[in-house]
């Protein structure tokens, strides 16, 4: 069964090589498992060969949703997607900007644009409790 997965592209333009996410995903039972993590840096390394210089992606704007405990005033601000940003956050990606109206079939249709440059990349050491290779079969939650 596929549990994750990640969809990249390499663009050029003026001679500049940059690196897109398009989408990346893992499964929710299978989250907090560093499967979107081995995603991201198989990635990653895979554009520093390529030599490029920064690497950038959209995530949607939603609202997490909040407990019942802990449901907010109307007058608070929302938590934005706080799980996406801080997982890329841990990568080294930067928060640039909010751009309005981003998507035309998503609600809500804001994102955030989140970009890295590649000069500083080094990929880390990662590994998954009990895992000794990088290929390795997830139990079932
Ligand atoms: C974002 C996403 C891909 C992360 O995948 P994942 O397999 O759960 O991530 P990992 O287990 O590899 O986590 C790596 C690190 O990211 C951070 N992280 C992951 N989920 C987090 C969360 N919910 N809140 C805060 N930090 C989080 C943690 O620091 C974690 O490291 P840790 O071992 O120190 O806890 C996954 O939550 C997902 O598919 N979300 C829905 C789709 C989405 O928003 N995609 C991003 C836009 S393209």
């Amino acid at each position: 069964m596929l549990i994750g997965g990640i969809a990249c592209r390499f663009e050029k333009a003026g001679g500049r090589v940059r690196l897109y996410i398009m989408t990346l995903g893992v499964l929710a039972p299978y989250r907090g498992r560093g499967v979107g993590q081995r995603l991201l840096v198989r990635a990653l390394t895979e554009g520093a060969k390529e030599n490029v210089e920064d690497v950038y992606l959209h995530v949607q704007a939603r609202r997490t949703q909040p407990s019942l405990a802990a449901r907010p005033s109307p007058a608070a601000p929302q938590v934005i997607n706080t799980e996406a940003v801080e997982f890329y956050k841990k990568f080294g990606f930067e928060v640039k900007e909010r751009i309005a109206g981003y998507y035309k079939r998503l609600d809500p249709p804001d994102c955030f644009l989140l970009s890295r440059s590649m000069s500083d990349w080094s990929p880390p050491q990662l590994a998954l409790p009990g895992d000794d290779t990088s290929d390795r079969t997830l139990d079932a939650p």
